[in-house]
């Protein structure tokens, strides 16, 4: 166990990296922040340079509290201030207008910025003692699975980061919900754990545009197809066709893993067969680790149980499409 102290010194430690421009990643409650100085342009192309990421895609700026919002934001609607205070700490990203001064390297040259205050010990003491705003995309490798665990990060980008900040596995498991409020109805851009029916009661009408990606302007690299996945080819199947497809895919000799919430079939019992949570939220915080665990056996073929087609599960079955779409790729 790492005391107070030892904690404190990390934490200055990484704040002080931040100020000298280099990329400290830091742990959020959804995933693992791959951070850099928002305000210093050549501390953000670093997020680039590491990630593989194309330059005109924004980043979130990561901020200590909501009172910071008008450093970043103009114009900002009354509903932004209802959305901050109902959900922030939390796992929600603000699309505002941006103000002056927010470099281009982090809007991808928008007028609008992407702002979040994130509900963990770790990033909220590393905010504060930095007193700024952090941009941080997901610590991953551009296109590759989202990082929950401080491994997850070492193993992708360990050696692109002065520091890696380790806060544990992260308790929602996907990326926030963003909302953009800088024009118009606000809209849905990228589904999360805190759903669209929530942000409603919060300020009335929201378009949910998340389903039909193609149409939305600002730029989400989330909306690629090829998102979040692994390197084994993967298949999403309902339930009911799941046994058929197992015993299909063993016939072609394929090795095979399954991460379903039914049980394996009594005469496979040695089969790889990782056994999913029934609960969304359980579901989604386990969903990158198991699918990091599963990719890592190199297998043919990860077949995933399809979830319920209910709104708990959207964001879930957001990232398992996306997996899908971009699996066996690289
Ligand atoms: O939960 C999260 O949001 C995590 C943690 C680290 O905070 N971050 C994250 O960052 O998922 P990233 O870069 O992997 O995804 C951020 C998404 C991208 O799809 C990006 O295009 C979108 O936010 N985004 C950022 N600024 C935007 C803007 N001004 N307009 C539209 N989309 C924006
Ligand atoms: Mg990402």
């Amino acid at each position: 166990m790492i005391d107070a102290g030892a904690t404190a010194r990390l934490v200055s430690r990484a704040a002080e990296f931040l100020r000298e421009g280099e990329l400290v990643a830091f742990p959020t409650e959804t995933v693992y922040g791959l951070g850099a100085d928002a305000s210093n342009p050549q501390a953000v192309a670093k997020i680039f340079a590491a990630k593989g990421r194309p330059p005109d895609h924004p980043l979130i700026v990561h901020l200590p509290e909501s009172s910071y919002l008008a450093q970043w934001a103009i114009d900002i609607p009354e509903a932004a201030k209802q959305l901050a205070a109902e959900f922030w700490p939390g796992p929600l990203t603000l699309i505002l207008k941006r103000n002056t001064g927010v470099p281009d390297a982090v809007t991808g040259g928008q007028d609008t910025v992407g702002l979040r205050v994130p509900d963990h010990p770790l990033a909220l003491a590393l905010l504060r003692e930095f007193k700024g705003g952090i941009a941080a995309p997901s610590a991953n490798r551009f296109g590759h699975l989202s990082p929950t665990t401080a491994a997850h990060v070492a193993s992708e980008l360990g050696g692109a980061v002065a520091m890696i900040l380790d806060g544990g596995a992260c308790k929602v498991g996907i990326e926030s919900t963003i909302v953009d409020l800088s024009r118009g109805t606000p809209r849905i851009l990228r589904p999360g754990m805190i759903e669209t029916a929530h942000i409603a009661r919060v300020i009335g009408d929201v378009h949910d545009s998340a389903i039909n990606q193609s149409e939305v302007v600002p730029r989400v690299s989330g909306s690629l197809d090829a998102h979040y996945a692994p390197r084994t080819p993967m298949q999403m199947v309902p339930a009911d066709e799941l046994f058929p497809a197992v015993f299909a895919a063993i016939a072609d000799g394929k090795r095979l893993a399954v991460l379903a919430s039914i049980s394996a079939p009594e005469s496979l019992d040695e089969l790889v067969w990782r056994t999913a949570s029934s609960s969304s939220t359980d579901f989604a915080r386990a969903l990158y680790a198991e699918l990091h665990a599963l990719d890592a056996l190199s297998c043919d073929l990860i077949l995933v149980q399809q979830p319920p087609e209910t709104s708990p599960w959207l964001a879930v079955s957001d990232r398992l499409r996306r997996a899908v779409a971009g699996s066996g790729r690289i």
